[in-house]
């Protein structure tokens, strides 16, 4: 196992060493070097530079271009334009390093990044005794894409759930199931997700119903949320059959979801219960709180509300009660001096942006947070209907996701059998894959748009065999694994004396910058920059797979060695990608 330099980066470091050589006053004057379609790349520093020192930028590359030998890497370099430099690469070098990175199992030659930190990432967190909807499809997908991702890079990641289990509902959810003792019970058993979700469905209704009609029970109802925060065991154990109620039913939808959720991650708002009274105590001793009509409150210069005046964030309420501040607060405290997290990332709908901004910059006045430890919200847009406005069943309800995700399978289902002719594929099989490429189709629809943008919620889009879609990328992706299987003795094998057809320079090229695109999507955290290479991948090999016939009689043996030595490490680039947006690549469709 061993990291694989990048043909990009290796042509930028020739480049810059040609540019000290012929310029020594130009200092470390970076090449810019970028992908191009004139020849393999582009190197447009020179014209930056020029102007610095004050010269002829035409003149200045002739004078880097004969600074440079470098023949067993680049095959021609040329002045262009005003002063740019076309580069274009040997065959043999593509073929060498794709080689390499062949020859270095799952990671394919992606180097760790140079300095790892820990990041805590809080993501899928819905709300207890709550139905899931899209909002919390996003939080989840983007969340567990970033995970992967980041780990990928060597970043130690602990995952938090933050989910939604305390507040003044439960005093009225809690009474209720005293005065209504039997209505959690499962008859026949343990209960699926389903069944949990509809019976919390009940509840809710029927405790809401009474609250608002019946003054006794609205008055029992504060008491026991009274009870609750004050720890009164009864009330406890109540309360933790909700959770424990609403977590079946999570993890169902999870499960649902292809994603991996382990209980000890899940650490919601009462779990900062203990922290706080201190949390409060800390920032109002340091006067970074203050209290403004009975509450405790902190001010920012640049949050007003309409009227002019300063919205403040309200750590602690007038009736004494903790919001939503001081358990996030009080979750920065935890992340940072218990966990030792060097990043805090936040996947949370962009409707909460001013809330992170006014938490992140409380805790930095505080002292929590520190030019060490960075604190990000990953925001994300809205998920619209066709109709383009936010996403709600036709009663205007919003939409369960339990329901989409049905939906979505069922819609792949029906593509990959009417597909599956030739695959001959057993029901079993089409049903599994019908979840696979589901599923997969509505994390890659949420992936491959900018986490910040709302999108469109488009099934008939999203399992659609042709455009910028999962299925499409998979279907390439069964395609390689069908050739691989065909070839029967030929066996892949890098041939690097072969000269390379432009759809194999291009398909080579686009291979080998998998480890710059992952390391920039995971540090920025865009997943849709790693969803938008693995498109453009499977395009290419479908270019690749027209214009290269791979297991053709005609081919010389090496070739059709070094047409499936492309194929497999194609093949093994897409699954990794997908893989790593927690979609599945089946191996037939
Ligand atoms: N439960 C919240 C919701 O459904 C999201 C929690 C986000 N995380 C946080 N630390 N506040 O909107």
């Amino acid at each position: 196992m061993a990291p694989v330099t990048s043909l990009a980066s290796t042509v930028d470091q020739r480049i810059a060493d040609a540019l000290s050589a012929a310029l020594p006053e130009a200092g470390s004057a970076s090449p810019l070097l970028r992908r191009s379609d004139r020849a393999d790349f582009q190197a447009n520093g020179i014209l930056a530079l020029a102007k610095r020192l004050k010269g002829n930028p035409r003149e200045l590359a002739t004078r880097v271009v004969s600074a440079l030998t470098a023949p067993e890497l680049i095959a021609d370099i040329e002045v262009s334009g005003p002063g740019f430099l076309n580069i274009t690469l040997t065959d043999r070098a593509i073929t060498e390093t794709l080689a390499a990175r062949a020859a270095d199992g799952e990671r394919l030659g992606v180097p760790y990044a140079e300095r790892p930190g820990t990041t805590v990432i809080d993501y899928a967190q819905p709300n207890v005794a709550k139905e899931m909807h899209v909002g919390h499809l996003r939080s989840a997908v983007i969340g567990a894409a970033m995970v992967e991702m980041l780990e990928f890079t060597g970043e130690k990641v602990i995952r938090r759930h933050h989910i939604g289990d305390w507040g003044t509902q439960f005093g009225m959810l809690i009474q209720y199931l005293i005065e209504h003792p039997h209505e959690l019970d499962h008859r026949g058993g343990s209960a699926d997700g389903e069944t949990a979700m509809s019976n919390l469905n009940r509840l809710y209704k029927a405790s809401r119903a009474l609250f608002d009609s019946d003054e006794e029970f609205k008055a029992r109802s504060r008491d026991r949320v009274v009870a609750l925060q004050a720890g009164d065991e009864q009330t406890l154990a109540l309360w933790q059959r909700f959770v424990d109620e609403s977590k079946i039913y999570f993890y169902s939808v999870f499960d649902q979801l292809d994603m991996e959720i382990h209980d000890p991650d899940v650490v919601g708002e009462s779990g900062y219960n203990d922290m706080l009274e201190e949390t409060c105590r800390l920032l109002e001793e340091s006067g970074v709180a203050v209290r403004s009509e009975g509450a405790l409150c902190v001010f920012f210069d640049d949050v007003k509300g309409p009227d002019g005046n300063p919205v403040p964030l309200i750590v602690k309420k007038t009736n004494g009660g903790y919001g939503y501040a001081a358990t996030d607060l009080s979750a920065i405290r935890d992340r940072v001096g218990g966990l030792a997290a060097s990043t805090l990332l936040y996947v949370v709908d962009a409707r909460q942006s001013l809330h992170f901004k006014m938490v992140f910059e409380t805790a930095r006045r505080a002292g929590w947070l520190s030019d060490e430890v960075k604190a990000v919200q990953l925001a994300f847009g809205t998920v619209l209907g066709k109709d383009g406005k936010p996403f709600k069943t036709r009663e205007g309800e919003t939409v369960r996701l339990v329901d989409l995700l049905d939906e979505a399978v069922e819609r792949a289902t029906a593509v990959v059998r009417e597909k599956s002719g030739k695959a001959g594929l057993s029901e079993d099989e089409i049903a599994e894959r019908g979840k696979q490429v589901g599923i997969g189709a509505v994390k890659y629809a949420d992936l491959s748009t900018s986490a910040a943008r709302d999108y469109k919620f488009d099934l008939d889009q999203m399992v659609s065999l042709h455009g910028d879609t999962s299925v499409y990328i998979q279907y390439a992706y069964a395609r390689i694994q069908s050739i691989l299987r065909k070839a029967g003795d030929a066996t892949p094998a890098a041939h690097p004396e072969l000269p390379l057809a432009p759809a194999e320079r291009a398909l080579g090229l686009h291979l080998d910058q998998f480890g710059e695109i992952l390391a920039e999507a995971a540090a920025g955290y865009e997943p849709h920059k790693l969803a938008a290479y693995i498109y453009q991948l499977a395009s290419l090999y479908t270019t690749f797979y027209d214009q290269c016939h791979v297991l053709s009689d005609d081919n010389p043996a090496e070739v059709v060695a070094n047409r499936l030595f492309l194929c497999d490490l194609t093949a093994r680039t897409i699954e990794r990608g997908l893989a790593l947006l927690g979609i599945r690549a089946p191996e037939r469709l």
